[in-house]
């Protein structure tokens, strides 16, 4: 008897976004492509559009932040190190994992859209039964996930120095909070009315005045961009220009002023602001973003170790180049491509950066110093570097100063806006003025000029 005809086989639907997460993950984690880069390369990606499009962002970006933690869970459902994995298949299983257990994907469609995907993608194709069975397990137990070490987001060696630098609690609370999607923060121009625009873009007002969106926004077609009432900045990087506390028609430099948020709160505070960077392109973003506030600012390009200004200042802000650690949630693929030998170099930059800074202050002068790292070395050591020199004090920063970042304030007076312990009242409740805010990581400290 003739056989029946085999029935056509049915295809999962959205397959098409999970090969373009994959292929994502595969080009920024396998082949060291910035994700920005990878978006604009894929063909997989370039083809989607709407929500599928989104939907790919969202799964790469999730699968991202929690690689770490990924890997380390399913290594448990894996009879081989995942090193061993075809890289189009672990592409796959990330994108799968990331989806049963960082997004709430039912594990039906996670798994047979991701398993088409395989059947889909050159490279995957013998893929598909291992996709199958170890996603299909992963959908079971949650629990792998749920209880993998938290700084297991991170490689050992950066687990091990932020743990060293905020204490193993604090250091888990920072490596949950990678795992959820950051917002975009906006600072906002004098008189810009922030309940009015947090109404508009559906958003809220933080107890710093900062409006709070979601991510996945188009810019540039919200209400106030065209007319410059915003700019984008991180909630922790607008406290360190606050902290300055810079008066109208004061003299203050901003040593490294690019892409330029600082740049414009000094501005539109009213100071006769020098914003000063090495960096050609980065400072046509900060002029760009001038533009479009038209915020006064003399923009010089220069190496802040070398630039003088004709007469002594009232206040210098210095957002020294850094590790960016504290940024890593917004960009999570760099945990695994830096070198920690690279930082090495870092702080004896920052230290002839803070001696120039001292250099062009007058007696009295104000100097706030951060970086985006909550490392000792990039952070509190340079300031007691600076201390050990001569001719700078501490002016140490209060809670009052902090709304929303009490939890920040360290024992010196100084900040690090590392989330607090997680499940913890914070010991010292009367530093916490208002509901936690969740921010990148900086360290901040303020310094006054003793002499010359
Ligand atoms: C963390 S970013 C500053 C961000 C900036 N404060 C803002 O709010 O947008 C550090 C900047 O320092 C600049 N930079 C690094 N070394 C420098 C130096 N020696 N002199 C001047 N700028 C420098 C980099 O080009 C980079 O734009």
């Amino acid at each position: 008897m003739a056989r029946p005809p085999k029935q056509p086989r049915e295809e999962a639907a959205g397959w098409q976004s999970r090969l373009a997460a994959a292929e994502l993950l595969h080009a920024t984690l396998d082949k060291g492509v910035d994700l920005e880069v990878a978006q604009g390369k894929s063909r997989n990606f370039d083809r989607l559009e709407g929500p599928d499009r989104g939907f790919a962002r969202a799964i790469a970006g999730a699968a991202l932040r929690g690689v770490g933690r990924i890997d380390w869970a399913l290594s448990g459902m894996l009879d081989r190190p995942m090193a061993d994995i075809q890289p189009e298949v672990r592409a796959l299983l990330r994108a799968g994992a990331a989806q049963l257990w960082m997004l709430d994907v039912a594990p039906h469609a996670a798994v047979s859209a991701t398993v088409e995907a395989a059947r889909n993608w050159p490279g995957a194709t013998k893929g598909g039964g291992l996709i199958n069975a170890v996603l299909r397990r992963a959908g079971r137990e949650m629990e792998a996930f749920q209880t993998a070490p938290p700084a297991s987001v991170w490689p050992d060696w950066l687990a091990a120095k932020l743990k060293s630098a905020l204490g193993p609690e604090r250091a888990d609370a920072m490596a949950e909070l990678q795992l959820e999607e950051p917002p975009v923060d906006l600072s906002l121009k004098p008189g810009v009315d922030a309940v009015e625009l947090a109404g508009m873009l559906g958003g809220e007002v933080l107890p710093t005045g900062t409006v709070r969106v979601k991510a996945g926004m188009k810019l540039g077609e919200l209400p106030g961009y065209a007319a410059g009432d915003w700019w984008v900045q991180d909630a922790a990087a607008a406290l360190a220009a606050v902290l300055l506390d810079a008066k109208a028609d004061e003299a203050v430099a901003d040593l490294c002023a690019a892409p330029g948020g600082a740049a414009m709160q000094l501005a539109a505070a009213g100071a006769k602001l020098t914003a000063v960077d090495m960096s050609r392109q980065r400072l046509a973003l900060l002029r760009e973003t001038m533009q479009r506030t038209r915020l006064p600012m003399e923009v010089v390009e220069a190496d802040a170790r070398e630039w003088r200004p004709a007469a002594p200042l009232d206040a210098v802000l210095l957002d020294a180049p850094c590790s960016a650690l504290g940024t890593l949630r917004r960009y999570p693929e760099g945990a695994w491509r830096r070198d920690p030998k690279d930082l090495a170099r870092l702080p004896a930059i920052q230290r002839s950066l803070v001696d120039a800074a001292g250099e062009m202050l007058r007696p009295g002068g104000r100097l706030v110093y951060c970086v985006s790292t909550p490392a000792a070395e990039e952070g509190r050591e340079v300031i007691e570097a600076a201390f050990a020199g001569g001719g700078w004090r501490r002016v140490k920063i209060t809670a009052g100063e902090l709304p929303g970042f009490g939890h920040a304030l360290t024992d010196d007076g100084d900040v690090i806006t590392a989330p607090p312990m997680r499940d913890s009242k914070v010991a010292d409740a009367e530093k916490i003025v208002a509901e936690p805010i969740k921010s990148d990581v900086f360290y901040i400290a303020r310094l006054e000029r003793t002499k010359l």
